[in-house]
């Protein structure tokens, strides 16, 4: 009935916030059949779940246990700026520092992963990277799955070929992203999730450095987004594929009920148009076997969340981020996974470095870039109008909304009509968010989160005063 090379899907264990220890480390794990080396917040790829309850107080040892310096920022989560890990705050081998911070904010699945300035690619990229559950009371009443029928699902792409987890990212690589040609679920290969025939909550993370997908079932199924990055969106929204760039997360509801027990399907990326260097075929994600057992009947909300609008009136103050790369001959012809063609030879090139800049400049730790009062309501404008790469911008120390997306897709997704801290741009977009600042003050980051741009100075420094 199932197929004997897949092993059950495992999900990281669940730590709450509030007296949580994470230990980053390197470690050797199976993956598939051989044995790899990695890092990881425990021992095994990635990290713990860790839960928290809106309001409560997070109180995370993190105690370095790796040869270099790392540091961990809590990617969504709106907290005080010495708490972030800005690239500036590192904790050095051996040393542990306790991330103390209260969490004001929706529940939403957020995540987290080290932010030391060269080394962010190279240390999410091995399996530094964990989830972070935020649960708020009014979620709690719209009675959505939860237990078994509430799966975590982090997707990357990797680089097996050699039977190692190598980051070794040559000229190309840091111009389109160091992609890989095998799927992690969960920082594991070749899985299986079991599902009984009824409605699950699938809540997933983008945790690939540079890969998007384009997200969907390979049978009919009918499925409803109800969430991204920082909540849910006001209603749920049928859906058939949702484009996630890298840092996004997706929440939603499927009805797996009409497939037989015994059946399989697949989670799958679809080809997607926009840019050359991915997505040209479907893959496959993640194996899901339907079978009969035990199921709690839910239902699809009606209405989910109210969303308070973040007012922007005439004269808000508005900032602008063009963002450009260098254009590489050669990046158009880089091969789609699948053929084994994604090792591409790196023979003695030379990296040229700082090609990836925002308003013309890379990532300087001293200079403040923009100056915001805390506590503003401001409009910034991400703009790839004369891109030809893609770049998910990221900005720390809130939430936004998405105001609007001109130029190539033209639109605003169902996916991105909640609370965002990571917007997807194709190249030819122009994309407008307003966003509050907490009144916290300090030095924050905004960035490409496409983690090899980021490290090659795709990220500017804001100071809120
Ligand atoms: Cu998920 Cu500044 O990063
Ligand atoms: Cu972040
Ligand atoms: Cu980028």
């Amino acid at each position: 009935m199932t197929q004997p090379v897949r092993s059950r899907l495992v999900f990281p264990p669940q730590q709450s916030v509030t007296n949580a220890v994470l230990s980053p480390q390197e470690v050797e794990v199976r993956l598939g059949n051989t044995s790899i080396k990695g890092m990881g917040y425990h021992q095994g790829l990635l990290g713990p779940t860790l839960i928290a309850n809106a309001g409560e107080q997070a109180q995370i040892k993190v105690q370095n246990q790796l040869k270099e310096p790392t540091n961990v920022h809590w990617h969504g989560l709106v907290v005080p700026a010495d708490q972030d890990g800005h690239p500036e705050q590192l904790i050095a081998p051996s040393a542990s520092q306790t991330y103390l911070f209260q969490i004001k904010q929706a529940g939403g699945l957020y995540w987290y992963h080290p932010h030391p300035h060269n080394l962010t690619a190279k240390q999410a990229y091995l399996g530094l990277a964990g989830l972070f559950v935020v649960r708020d009371p009014l979620e709690a009443k719209l009675n959505l799955p939860v237990d078994s029928q509430e799966a975590f699902l982090v997707l990357q792409d990797k680089r097996l070929e050699n039977n190692a987890l190598d980051y070794k990212p040559n000229q190309q690589d840091i111009m389109s992203g160091y992609l890989g040609q095998d799927i992690l679920v969960n920082g594991q290969k070749n899985t299986q999730m079991q599902v009984f025939q009824g409605i699950y909550r699938l809540r997933i993370l983008n945790g690939s450095n540079a890969r998007v997908y384009n997200i969907a079932f390979d049978k009919e199924t009918p499925f409803w987004i109800i969430g991204g990055d920082g909540g849910l969106t006001e209603t749920p929204y049928p859906s058939k594929a949702v484009l996630l760039g890298p840092g996004e997360r997706l929440d939603l509801l499927a009805d797996f009920s009409s497939h037989e027990a015994g059946s399989s399907l697949k989670l799958i990326s679809q080809p997607f148009k926009g840019v050359k260097t991915q997505g040209q075929q479907a893959f496959s994600l993640l194996d899901i076997q339907i079978e009969k057992g035990p199921i709690k009947p839910y239902l699809i909300p009606n209405q989910l969340a109210t969303l308070e609008k973040i007012q922007t009136p005439q004269g808000t103050k508005t900032r602008s981020f063009e963002l450009q790369g260098m254009k590489m001959s050669g990046v158009d012809a880089m091969p789609e996974m699948g053929h084994g063609s994604m090792m591409m030879p790196t023979g003695g090139n030379t990296i040229m470095r700082g090609m990836h800049t925002i308003n013309g400049k890379t990532f300087d730790m001293k200079r403040i870039d923009e100056t915001v009062p805390a506590g503003a309501s401001e409009i910034w404008v991400f703009d790839n109008s004369k891109g030809d790469e893609i770049h998910p911008m990221h900005l720390h120390g809130a939430q936004f909304q998405i105001i609007q997306r001109e130029g190539g897709r033209n639109s605003v997704f169902s996916h991105e009509k909640t609370r965002k801290d990571t917007v997807l741009l194709m190249p030819g977009e122009k994309v407008s968010i307003a966003v509050k600042f907490p009144d916290y003050k300090g030095k924050y980051v905004i960035h490409c989160h496409n983690l090899e741009h980021e490290d090659d100075g795709m990220m500017l420094n804001f100071e809120l005063i």
